[in-house]
């Protein structure tokens, strides 16, 4: 299939699988570089930073392949794709207890094992306060250094439910999420093997699982992307542009930044903004209204205060902002009078730090 078709199946099914990402070569390559990494780190999970100085896990992040198709996907939202979260790699194999006898063993799953032990969830709803924007125009890439099967440790998916996760027409601002079982009835519930080198793609509101596994390893590269425009929906967990360094430069453009310059977000001379009207001078207090400035530019955000990125002050403290500005108490002296829009706390936040 080209891109446009695997495309097409994207949209249509919520997921499609790119064949042949990596070739036996590489396979093999990225797999010494990942088992060189465990050694070094004593853990089967691998972030990003641990990563990053391999170069066949440089080869693969943003892989030509992989971004043919989402290129393609977020053009269909008038969109441009961005690297918004690179969660590492992974094993998620039994290597040390490891039992070839059991792998044998592992026959299949009756329909009751296909609902209730693959785990079921969408990335949308995981994903802690982003609108739902932001998880219609998300992708997931995983690229996998081993094979998974239908009856042992492949992906499922219930095909076509991102269709039913939606928030405009009737339903209005509240998005609507379909209900579990509902979905679980009405969809093919449907194992996605692949070979080595190969790729899932699924959008963020398709829902999803793992089926048990009894492989020695499934070794496998996860990044997240999103529309450009969104990317700062994902907070707390996005890639900046000083990964640059990191990445070749045909690639700096899925890096959030690179076309407002480098070098000032590499010093980290680049501040964000956050203005919060609360309703009273407390950290906690609920807040009336909110703009954020990120890299010079003023955020959309929601009209509708449900879908803000913060409900207090005190949460965006906690996701990393710091106050600079607390409400000047003395414009308050007169209860009857308030002025202005009362109690405002400007807070900051540096990147590159
Ligand atoms: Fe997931």
């Amino acid at each position: 299939m080209n891109s446009d078709q695997l495309l097409v199946r994207l949209l249509i099914d919520g997921y499609v699988v790119i064949p042949d990402v990596l070739d036996a070569d590489e396979i093999v390559e990225a797999r010494e570089a990942f088992e060189r990494k465990v050694k070094e780190h004593k853990a089967h999970g691998l972030s990003w930073v641990q990563l990053r100085s391999e170069e066949s896990m440089v080869y693969g992040t943003c892989h030509p392949k992989l971004m043919a198709v989402i290129d393609a996907f977020e053009s269909y939202y008038d969109q441009e794709a961005i690297l918004c979260c690179h969660n590492g790699a992974r094993d998620a194999g039994v290597r040390e207890s490891y039992d070839e006898a059991e792998e044998a063993r592992m026959t299949g799953f009756s329909a009751d094992d296909l609902r209730n032990r693959a785990g079921w969830h969408d990335d949308g709803t995981v994903l802690k306060g982003v609108r739902d924007v932001f998880s219609t125009t998300s992708v997931t890439a995983l690229l996998y250094l081993d094979p998974t099967y239908a009856h042992n440790g492949a992906f499922i998916t219930a095909v076509g439910s991102h269709h039913l996760h939606f928030s405009f027409g009737t339903r209005g601002d509240k998005p609507y999420y379909p209900d579990r079982a509902l979905l679980l009835d009405n969809c093919e519930l449907r194992p996605v093997p692949v070979e080595a080198g190969s790729a899932i793609l699924f959008r963020a509101q398709s829902w999803h699982g793992v089926l048990p596994t009894h492989l020695k390893h499934r070794r496998l590269l996860v990044q997240c992307f999103c529309a450009k425009s969104m990317f700062y929906e994902m907070h707390g967990h996005n890639v900046f542009a000083n990964e640059a360094a990191n990445l070749p430069e045909e690639k700096h453009r899925y890096l959030y930044g690179e076309e407002d310059g480098w070098a000032k977000q590499k010093t980290g001379a680049l501040q964000d903004i956050l203005y919060m009207q609360a309703e009273n001078s407390s950290l906690g207090s609920g807040i009336l209204g909110i703009s954020m400035w990120v890299n010079g530019k003023k955020q959309e955000l929601s009209g509708n205060p449900k879908e803000w990125p913060y409900h207090s002050p005190l949460a965006a403290i906690n996701d990393g902002w710091r106050v600079i500005q607390f409400p000047n108490l003395a414009l308050l002296m007169n209860e009857e009078n308030p002025q202005g829009l009362g109690c405002e706390f400007i807070l900051e936040r540096r990147r590159g730090e």
